[in-house]
């Protein structure tokens, strides 16, 4: 059996998502006619706290109709350097909305300093491009699945009042960070204008991500998703996976992060891996490898005996929990890393 750690992507719906998908009552989601997609963006608007929720087909999907709705062309998004929108979204909000992106650190706790956002603010003139949004990630992919916390987004939405700009959250595993604190997803979603979460991370949904805000912008982005070509018609079958994970796949994360402490334990006790525990907070498990040890080498050593990580690149490999693994999987890809870093090790010597 192979012990799938590339992404909590990778988890299959579960029984009950399969028996709401066969049984959804469907109708024309392009006018507004599908029951199941109204019901689940009932359902999400009320949990993040916001007047309204639009369906999209992705994360992806969901941040570029976020982006678009917010800002016009030629305006610039404040963007983190380690943030999902700069790495792994194609270049979408700057290919096809025209929007400038601004790049600003990220800290090692998935915060970008306030600082530097203030800084990334240009002064109104004809010659400069002008700030229209500022975008958070929670919890931090790149920085290991850290939780940015509460107060830093309180922070954050003053300076934003304070310079008139919305802030757009990136929250892609938002539950993940409510789960693993006890507080409730508003705790952050209060500080932003506008949030993006995903089904089909953790929650095991096989498609689908809300974005969440107030109703007039939330139209806008419905505009933004039917320009992209992502409106949809009987989409109640995938709606109906997506509120069998809203209401019982969101406490089970704790789970995740249990067994993402547990790989994370036995990996950092392994020679010649290098591990900050501290960084462990949710499900993923970002390291390194000691110098002269090679991570594709290492990776491809795990593959061939049944466990997949992704090597990140600059040396930073990455291993996620979810709803497919469990504490012994977790147990046996730390004997198959202790075997792959020793046989690399041995060959650097
Ligand atoms: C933080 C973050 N945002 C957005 C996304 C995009 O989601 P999708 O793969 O559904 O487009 C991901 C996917 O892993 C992510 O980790």
């Amino acid at each position: 059996m192979v012990i799938d750690l590339r992404s909590d992507t990778v988890t299959r719906p579960s029984p009950a998502m399969r028996e709401a998908m066969a049984r959804a009552e469907v109708g024309d989601d392009g006018w507004g006619e599908d029951p199941t997609v109204n019901r689940l963006e009932q359902m999400a608007a009320e949990r993040m706290g916001k007047e309204a929720a639009c369906f999209v087909a992705s994360g992806t999907m969901g941040n570029l109709s976020a982006l678009l709705a917010h800002c016009v062309r030629g305006q610039e998004v404040i963007l983190g350097d380690e943030s999902h929108i700069v790495h792994y979204e194609a270049g979408g909000s700057s290919a096809l909305g025209g929007l400038v992106w601004h790049l600003v650190p990220t800290l090692s706790d998935g915060t970008l300093p306030l600082d530097a956002i203030e800084g990334a603010i240009r002064p109104l003139a004809d010659w400069y491009a002008q700030a229209g949004l500022i975008c958070l990630e929670n919890t931090h992919n790149r920085c290991g699945g850290v939780i940015v916390p509460v107060d830093y987004f309180a922070q954050v939405a003053e300076l934003a009042a304070r310079r008139r700009l919305p802030v757009h959250l990136d929250g892609a595993r938002l539950f993940n960070a409510a789960v693993a604190t006890g507080q409730p997803v508003t705790a952050w979603t209060r500080h932003v204008s506008s949030v993006q979460f995903c089904l089909s991370k953790g929650l095991s949904a096989p498609v689908g991500s809300l974005v969440a805000g107030q109703k007039d912008y939330v139209a806008r982005v419905r505009r933004a998703r039917r320009m992209l070509g992502g409106g949809m018609r009987q989409v109640g079958v995938i709606a109906a996976a997506g509120i069998v994970a809203l209401t019982e796949m969101v406490d089970r994360l704790a789970e995740d992060h249990v067994n993402a402490r547990l790989l994370a334990g036995g990996l950092a006790a392994l020679p010649g891996v290098q591990l900050d525990l501290a960084t462990v907070q949710t499900n993923i498990v970002v390291f390194t490898l000691a110098p002269g040890i090679d991570s594709t080498e290492f990776s491809a050593h795990a593959k061939r005996e049944g466990v997949l990580i992704v090597d990140m690149g600059g040396g930073r490999l990455r291993a996620v929990t979810h709803f497919g693994i469990s504490a012994d999987d977790c147990r046996r890809a730390v004997e198959v890393c202790g075997r792959a870093v020793a046989t690399c090790a041995a060959r650097s010597a």
